[in-house]
């Protein structure tokens, strides 16, 4: 894994760009993509940029189950307002939340990762060590499915709705397997909060109870930290 230490978001999102142009110089056209706050500031760089990703296209990791995708707390409306509406792709997949079939939706989702294969993987960090929506424990060969939140998870995104109670209580997430197929993994970590998980990721023990873990096992991973995630390293 390849560390680049920055000293704030803004600076994370300028190296983010860095990498986005690289791999679409490079002919990438598959493009895998993450939500929650850390990559807002990459998804700033790159709508601020001239790049153009008009013939690409982007796969999300996940979305909530049984919120729409205009309920202003969805994957698809975070994706809208931080970078589609301003960087559109030839197509954006996202999960569909609101299938009346959620295994034919895992399924259908499989299909698409399969025929896309992704280039550049995007990747948050949950406080707890997931990827995605893949909670600790969630198996390394798992493909799209359906995935119960922790109570951990519940909390920590509870502050983007009204009460905790409004969080909802499964989402649809793109596998560990599935992320790892892609070519090259861009992970993102800031704060505090996420310092033990940014330990435990790089140097503790790959286990399936860390699920970001998995990525020392991947050939080509660059994690941008500020220096309070890096700060147990
Ligand atoms: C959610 C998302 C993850 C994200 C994580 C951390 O659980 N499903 O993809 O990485 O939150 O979010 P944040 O970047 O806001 O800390």
């Amino acid at each position: 894994m390849e560390i680049k230490l920055v000293q704030s978001q803004t600076e994370g999102g300028q190296i983010g760009l860095q990498i986005f142009k690289e791999a679409l110089l490079k002919g990438a056209n598959s493009f895998g993509l993450a939500t929650g706050s850390t990559p807002i500031s990459i998804y700033e760089a790159i709508s601020a940029s001239n790049l153009d990703f008009s013939k690409t296209v982007s796969i999300n990791l996940d979305e909530y189950v049984g919120i729409s995708a205009d309920h202003p707390e969805s994957y698809h409306y975070f994706m809208r307002e931080h970078l589609f509406g301003k960087k559109p792709f030839a197509h954006s997949f996202v999960p569909n939340g609101q299938a009346a079939d959620l295994k034919s939706e895992t399924e259908s989702y499989d299909k698409i990762i399969n025929d896309h294969p992704i280039d550049l993987q995007l990747l948050g960090l949950g406080q707890n060590g997931h990827i995605g929506f893949n909670e600790p424990g969630t198996s390394f060969t798992s493909k799209t499915h359906i995935v119960n939140l922790t109570e951990n998870t519940i909390r920590a995104n509870s502050r983007f709705f009204e009460s905790e109670d409004q969080v909802p209580k499964q989402a649809i997430s793109m596998g560990i397997a599935s992320i790892l197929q892609a070519k090259e993994i861009l992970i993102a970590a800031y704060g505090q909060n996420k310092a033990q998980a940014v330990r435990d990721f790089i140097q503790g023990p790959v286990t399936e109870a860390v699920p970001a873990s998995v990525l020392q096992k991947h050939p080509n991973v660059i994690v941008i930290l500020d220096p309070a995630a890096a700060s147990l390293l």
